[in-house]
């Protein structure tokens, strides 16, 4: 089956991106098939197409783009069970096989999970990545507890409001950092302490310890961070790069979490979505067509409120 997506025939900038036509391939028993409604922008998304984690993804070009989205159910691989043609679903692609901008795409059967029926298909396709990423952290690799005091770096964003959720819904004690025009969102959120990044650094301008501390910014000065943390406490990096881990690594209590460690949890996390304790603020809703720009927009760094998702019921 063809149909028309986002892709690349090459690492680079945001000039390489296309709408073109691809040619679905047959699906393997333990995948399925999704017709596309709603796909909310990760900055994955520009990451994985200039080239940055080139080496997780397969090798074949031209390769799709987008991983977080929600629709419903077209074909079923013989191996996969619990679910029928027509459900309504939200889930994400493999990560080395992007490409959830399209009006199909296959993922693994395990990737998928049923929309819980009182979410709309926007806010659906917003919850994968930064949940299963939040989720590994902060009660994977964090073992947050009722009481955890929990510091979490760039508070306001995709990651952090789901930290935020998270952190709240085991009663932990949370301690915020984000940007000026997002500090009254983040109070009504439930963050009682907030600090304002280009204003103050949040480990000088407060000498209180943490149990963990969860940088979603990459922005953090690690070894400061470290020393700062209780005697079992934990940082949390899901920016790695070379010299934040050698900061890191050898304290013991430097952990890196990738979206990958909660994928596990995607029935959990719809769990929560239908309980209501946990959502994702949706903003622009873009159709298809405008793509391009919508990714181009955030990758240049413009912030806007809620998440940015592309509809496929929208012309
Ligand atoms: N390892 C993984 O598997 C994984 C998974 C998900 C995301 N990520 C990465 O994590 C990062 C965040 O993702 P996201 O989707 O949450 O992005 P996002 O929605 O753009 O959020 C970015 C956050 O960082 C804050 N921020 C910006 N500059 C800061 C600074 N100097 N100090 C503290 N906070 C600062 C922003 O605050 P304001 O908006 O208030 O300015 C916002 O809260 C991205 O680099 C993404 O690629 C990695």
């Amino acid at each position: 089956m063809k149909v028309k997506r986002l892709q690349f025939d090459k690492y680079g900038d945001a000039s390489q991106m296309y709408i073109g036509d691809y040619e679905l391939p047959g699906l393997k028993p333990d995948e399925v098939q999704v017709k596309i409604k709603a796909v909310a922008i990760n900055p994955l998304d520009w990451k994985q197409r200039n080239g940055d984690t080139k080496i997780m993804m397969d090798k074949h070009f031209p390769k799709g783009i987008g991983n977080d989205f929600s629709g419903t159910i077209e074909a079923i691989g013989t191996n996969v069970v619990g679910i029928k043609v027509g459900d309504e679903v939200f889930g994400i692609t493999e990560f080395k096989r992007p490409g959830a901008f399209a009006q199909s795409v296959i993922t693994k059967g395990n990737l998928i999970v049923k929309k819980p029926v009182n979410i709309s298909y926007e806010e659906g396709a917003c919850l994968p990545i930064p949940y299963t990423t939040a989720w590994a952290a902060l009660y994977l690799k964090g073992n947050i507890q009722q009481g955890s005091k929990v510091l979490i770096n760039g508070c306001s964003g995709a990651v952090g409001q789901a930290a935020v959720q998270l952190a709240l819904a085991k009663e932990a004690i949370v301690v915020g950092t984000c940007g000026g025009s997002s500090i009254e969102e983040v109070k009504a959120a439930g963050v009682k302490t907030v600090y304002d990044y280009g204003k103050d650094d949040v480990l000088e301008v407060s000498q209180e310890k943490y149990d963990v501390i969860f940088d979603t910014s990459g922005k953090i000065n690690v070894g400061k961070a470290i020393k700062r943390l209780n005697r079992n406490g934990k940082f949390i990096d899901i920016n790695p790069t070379f010299s934040r881990i050698l900061k890191g690594f050898f304290t013991g209590k430097y952990k890196m979490v990738f979206a990958t460690n909660g994928l596990k949890f995607l029935p959990q996390i719809a769990q929560y979505a239908g309980e209501g304790k946990i959502f994702q603020k949706v903003g622009n809703v873009n159709a298809f067509a405008d793509v391009i720009d919508a990714i181009t927009e955030l990758e240049s760094g413009k912030r806007n409120k809620g998440r940015t998702v592309l509809s496929f019921e929208k012309n």
